[in-house]
């Protein structure tokens, strides 16, 4: 789609760009498709005089400082809608996989560890009945609300903003964050990642939540506190953990999460299917050419620069 379009130079490594060698490229360019790994910050900014638009191949943006992009007038798009029941299916599927220890028993099996069947074997925690609060209750955490229905499950959710419960009236009950943490088997985190939920889970956060609960994110690593969640792990107050996001990524060959079995890991994959990776690449070309053709991007989060 740019190709026909726009003269494109193409990163062509598969680590990103580091910021000068970015930088270097946005010198002379007008437009700019990035990834959630590129940091798009007011620095870069500086160095790109003709840059007029900016689109992530992501809905999350908290690696570009979108006030500073407003403050050049220049639209940023990202891809929101299109990934949100992926993303809750993978929710869901780390969920699964965390309570009824998918994952240790596929290790166990290839290991040759299966010898007999035993009545206290691999024994995990039931879904059907449990408690599950939401932390979170935009578009992704109302489809992992409506999973969480068919699963005969009980939701509590939390949000910032309180909006109508619409179709989940009846199915979620709004909460406080403490008593959510409090009385919830599991906690599924759907917030964005910005100054007010970094750390939202934190020390104290992760010990006030249920003896035996189980963590599962699929939002950003940033606003759970790792080191606090994994000593929680590894004392067993939480029995188990399924993240698809971390502080720092890729996972560091260090981080204490890669020595514990009660935790189900995956590398920023949430919406990893093929029909939604190609629609966000698909909305984030149509998102950069709109700009570069003087017309408001069909989903730009700073739409204020059009005022
Ligand atoms: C996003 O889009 O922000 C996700 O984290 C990756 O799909």
């Amino acid at each position: 789609m740019l190709s026909v379009r726009c003269e494109l130079e193409v990163w062509p490594e598969r680590a990103a760009p580091p910021p000068d060698a970015l930088a270097r490229r946005l010198a002379t360019a007008d437009g700019l498709l990035c990834l959630l790994t590129d940091r798009v910050d007011a620095a870069l900014l500086a160095r790109a005089p003709r840059l007029r638009a900016i689109s992530s191949v992501s809905v999350g943006l908290d690696h570009i400082d979108l006030a500073a992009a407003t403050a050049r007038a220049i639209p940023v798009g990202h891809t929101p809608g299109v990934l949100t029941e992926t993303t809750a299916d993978l929710a869901f599927a780390l969920l699964l996989a965390a309570s009824r220890r998918v994952v240790e028993a596929d290790r166990f099996v290839r290991a040759g560890e299966w010898r007999v069947w035993e009545p206290d074997l691999l024994l995990g925690r039931d879904v059907h009945g449990a408690t599950l609060g939401i932390v979170g209750l935009g578009a992704i955490g109302r489809a992992v609300a409506r999973r969480a229905r068919g699963f005969g499950m009980r939701v509590l959710a939390w949000s910032r903003t309180r909006r109508p419960l619409g179709d989940l009236e009846g199915a979620v009950a709004w909460s406080a964050l403490p008593e959510l943490l409090a009385a919830a088997d599991f906690v599924s985190v759907h917030v964005p990642l910005a100054p007010e939920t970094r750390g939202l889970l934190d020390a104290r956060a992760l010990a006030a939540m249920k003896p035996g609960a189980i963590l599962v994110n699929t939002a950003r690593g940033g606003i759970v506190d790792e080191a606090a969640l994994a000593e929680a792990l590894r004392e067993g107050r939480l029995a188990g953990a399924g993240l698809d996001v971390f502080e720092r990524e890729p996972l560091e060959r260090e981080s204490p999460l890669l020595g514990l079995p009660n935790v189900v890991l995956a590398p920023h994959i949430g919406s990893a299917s093929v029909a939604t990776r190609a629609r966000m690449a698909e909305l984030a070309a149509e998102n950069l050419m709109a700009a570069l053709d003087g017309k408001p991007m069909p989903a730009c989060a700073n739409p204020e620069v059009y005022r």
